[in-house]
């Protein structure tokens, strides 16, 4: 990802940590873990843990990522660090916590002590489970979360009560949905469809995120689907090479509002107590794409 991306991207971690400590205290953790879910955006390496057809980061991805990476190959779908780093480095981290399929018998230990967190995210994968072939569906992110949790409390380390309050305070980053737009592209969803198949995508997400809430997640960030007419396969796969396509764009729009819509509805019936932003990546994508020279 290019410099004027990774600018962008600083801002997108402004929007979803905005109502954490000022400047000042911008190395302090803000919090006492993090847990990621969701795509390429915050995959940092589960991916290379998959056989095919899971995508897996390939060269040139992570070129430009600091050496101090552990194990050199960085899991990445990016050339630097990806917004799941970028967001924890704003809480005070290093980078994002490790992917949970990577873990060696020490980092366990540190993500049962329950003072860095792990990260799901598998590249590829969507909200549905039709999502993705190959990957860990947001289904499973959320269930191996789960299994992270009991094995927390199990480990007896600290009681049920410490890690519900850990998790109370931890930061919950989900980045998804862009996948899902691809149905739209190889026939398993018509333009005709889409409110129906928007709809279900909300929903389900919807589901998901009240499964967290029911484990303890109380602060959650989230990132808004892409303008996804005016990522590259889109925009040559429609025949014109510079113009965004604006009916892919604007599915990802209604999907969006309608997201913003059933989250503040959903939050205020069942789920009291939980603090949320969602970052607008589709408004800040746009813009660089319209307006590149003020990127960079
Ligand atoms: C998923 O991928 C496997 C392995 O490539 C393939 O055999 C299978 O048909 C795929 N399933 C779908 C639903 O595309």
């Amino acid at each position: 990802m290019s410099t004027a991306a990774g600018a962008a991207l600083l801002l997108a971690a402004a929007v979803v940590c905005s109502s954490a400590d000022g400047e000042s205290e911008a190395r302090r953790r803000a919090v006492p873990a993090v847990y990621v879910f969701g795509d390429s955006l915050v995959d940092v390496g589960n991916n290379d843990f998959l056989p095919p057809p899971a995508p897996r980061a390939g060269s040139p991805c992570g070129v430009d990522l600091p050496r101090a990476i552990p194990g050199g190959r960085t899991g990445r779908f990016t050339n630097g660090y990806n917004l799941a780093d970028i967001i924890a480095q704003r809480v005070g981290f290093d980078m994002s916590p490790l992917a949970y399929l990577s873990l060696t018998p020490q980092a366990s230990l540190d993500l049962l002590s329950s003072h860095v967190g792990a990260n799901y995210a598998s590249g590829g994968s969507g909200i549905l489970d039709d999502t993705g072939n190959g990957t860990i569906t947001l289904r499973e992110q959320v269930k191996m979360f789960a299994d992270t949790k009991a094995t927390m409390i199990k480990a007896n380390k600290l009681g049920n009560n410490r890690v519900n309050r850990l998790l109370s305070q931890s930061l919950f980053l989900i980045s998804t949905a862009g996948n899902d737009f691809l149905a739209f592209g190889d026939g398993r969803a018509t333009r005709s469809d889409a409110s129906a198949y928007i709809a279900k995508m909300v929903t389900t997400y919807l589901k998901h995120i009240k499964e967290l809430y029911r484990l303890g997640a109380r602060r959650l960030g989230l990132l808004d689907a892409l303008p996804i007419g005016c990522l590259p396969g889109c925009r040559t796969s429609f025949g014109h090479d510079d113009a965004c396509d604006a009916a892919a764009n604007s599915l990802a729009r209604r999907f969006n509002a309608l997201l913003r819509l059933e989250m503040a509805s959903a939050k205020a019936a069942s789920m009291p107590g939980m603090e949320y932003s969602i970052a607008s990546i589709y408004g800040i994508f746009s813009d660089m794409i319209t307006n590149p020279e003020l990127d960079n």
